[in-house]
């Protein structure tokens, strides 16, 4: 089984934002980010993604959140547009909310969100859902892909996530039914769980709870987490504490990242191909060009990387 990974497409809508719609923290915050985000993010960079993830015969596809900037309703019909090319995409993609999706209470109070993606929150163990949509899991083949919410409305300047306690309890019971048993497990979530060799983890961008987090990763035997947030590549390893064995960390970076300048912070997305249980091959793709897309980017080192488990 492969599968494609992609994030942070922080999709632009610029016609739309009213001014009333920028007050209080939108005034200071959300002026700024359209400033700077009007160039580092495309859409027509993100739509080639999808396109050429088509080509390169991925299964299943996995978004960790971001797709908006200011969890504007505009936003959202645009990234979910996007979302709806991809071919049978109710049975294809998993997608989860970043910081940016929850940017205001009112996203949240109205479950913004949720609404625009409904139709990929719908989890094949609905008995371990809680009212807001999480967790939620989908079994495909032999994969099973557990989703969480780490979105909560911040102040300005602020970041960060955090797992529901309640959630967290429900995802823990998930973990161990009986419909997972012998899968391989992947939970997917917005904000990263450990620092990478490039990024401390900042007080005002982190996951509130992630030792919560990752303490039940490990102990659930959960085989690849993938998140975004940094908008950085990055492929970290820690061991099982559960049974035996390597939990995988990821990250694809930004998909819709344009800059043709540094290959750091290009467009990429991830393709994980699961062979016999097991996570056998990591493939990043970077992108080079609207005439070229994106071309696979420090393939060996991954492979060797993961063939010395
Ligand atoms: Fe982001
Ligand atoms: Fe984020």
């Amino acid at each position: 089984m492969r599968i494609g990974h992609i994030s942070d497409l922080h999709i632009l809508d610029l016609d739309k934002p009213r001014p009333l719609q920028f007050l209080n923290k939108r005034l200071v915050g959300g002026l700024n980010l359209l400033l700077n985000r009007s160039n580092a993010h495309s859409a027509r960079v993100a739509k080639r993604a999808l396109v050429e993830l088509d080509d390169l015969d991925v299964d299943h596809i996995v978004i960790s959140g971001d797709l908006t900037n200011l969890a504007l309703d505009s936003e959202f019909a645009a990234a979910s547009k996007i979302v709806a090319t991809i071919p049978d995409a109710r049975r294809r993609v998993s997608v989860v909310p970043g910081n940016h999706d929850y940017y205001t209470p009112g996203a949240v109070r109205t479950d913004r969100f949720e609404r625009h993606f409904k139709p990929y929150l719908k989890s094949d163990l609905p008995r371990f859902q809680l009212d807001g949509g999480y967790p939620f899991c989908h079994l495909r083949d032999d994969v099973a892909i557990v989703g969480l919410n780490s979105g909560i409305a911040t102040p300005w300047l602020f970041a960060t996530g955090r797992v529901a306690d309640a959630e967290l309890d429900a995802a823990d019971r998930l973990l161990k039914a009986p419909e997972l048993d012998g899968r391989f497990k992947i939970v997917v979530v917005h904000h990263p769980l450990l620092p990478d060799e490039h990024h401390s983890i900042q007080f005002n961008r982190r996951l509130i709870n992630s030792d919560a987090v990752l303490e039940m990763v490990r102990h659930r035997d959960v085989d690849l987490v993938l998140h975004g947030h940094n908008h950085y590549f990055s492929i970290l390893k820690i061991p099982k504490l559960g049974s035996p064995g390597t939990t995988y960390i990821c990250e694809a970076g930004s998909t819709s990242a344009s800059s043709l300048d540094n290959p750091t912070m290009a467009g990429k997305f991830n393709i994980y191909t699961i062979d016999d249980g097991r996570l056998a091959e990591v493939e990043s793709h970077l992108f080079e060009s609207h005439e070229t897309g994106f071309i696979p980017w420090h393939s060996e080192v991954f492979r060797r990387e993961i063939s010395e488990d």
